[in-house]
């Protein structure tokens, strides 16, 4: 599939390559099932999940490197990711022993959890002291990606079974994100940026690793 995601990732780039990728897969929705190859979606859904992870890598790497505070790792304790009681393998093994339904669920559980606290940040972003316009247009962009990839991942799962309606992980970090002390806001954000790049390494592993294993049958080497 001849997508333009070979080209430099600036963040007007970005957005044109969002716009086209989500009529893409709006395209793909529209249609009759059967139309766009399976293995085609896959193709997309990794060019997503990899280019979402680095936005978000760049995103942690710029508030590291601007807002980081080392008394925040001596007096306070970063809290585990609002996504971590979704269950994820543990292993290489127990990974190539899930079902790729399940994978897929997992993975859009884990999107639909960074809905709200996706929202949150870019809210969050231009009250912070020094903020740039890049980070929120990355910020922009991861959400926008992150959605984007969501709806991919659906149309993937619903070629194989119905998705259920059960409930996503709620993120318990607003009232850290309001309070008046700006070394508290700052580390809820810190905290919520570190998850954001695990969650969207996960997904674009998870997704290298299901393309591997339905469009290659395994005969590749894992990323
Ligand atoms: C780091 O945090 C401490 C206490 O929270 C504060 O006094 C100090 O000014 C901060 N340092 C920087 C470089 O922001
Ligand atoms: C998402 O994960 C949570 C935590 O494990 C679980 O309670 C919930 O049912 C899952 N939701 C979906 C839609 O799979
Ligand atoms: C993200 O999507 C919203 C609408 O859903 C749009 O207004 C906004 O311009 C997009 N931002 C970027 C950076 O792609």
């Amino acid at each position: 599939m001849p997508l333009a995601l070979t080209l430099p990732s600036s963040a007007g780039v970005c957005m044109l390559l969002m716009v086209s990728n989500l009529l893409l897969w709006e395209h793909v929705a529209s249609k009759p099932s059967g139309f766009v190859s399976i293995e085609d979606l896959y193709y997309r859904g990794v060019d997503q999940s990899h280019a979402t992870y680095f936005l978000a890598a760049d995103l942690y790497h710029e508030f590291d490197m601007k807002y980081f505070n080392s008394s925040w790792i001596k007096y306070r304790t970063l809290s585990p990711c609002h996504t971590a009681s979704i269950h994820t393998p543990q292993s290489r093994e127990e990974a190539h022993e899930t079902k790729t339904e399940d994978f897929l669920k997992t993975m859009i559980n884990i999107s639909h959890a960074w809905e709200e606290p996706l929202k949150l940040l870019i809210s969050a972003v231009p009250t912070l002291p020094g903020a740039s316009d890049k980070m929120l247009k990355r910020a922009n962009v991861v959400r926008n990606r992150t959605r984007v990839l969501q709806e991919g991942m659906k149309i993937i799962l619903s070629r194989s079974e119905e998705s259920e309606n059960d409930p996503y992980p709620a993120w318990s970090g607003l009232a850290d994100l309001q309070s008046p002390d700006e070394d508290t806001r700052l580390f809820t954000l810190y905290n919520l940026v570190r998850c954001l790049k695990r969650d969207t390494h996960k997904i674009d592993a998870y997704f290298k690793l299901l393309r591997c294993r339905e469009v290659f049958k395994n005969e590749c080497f894992t990323e």
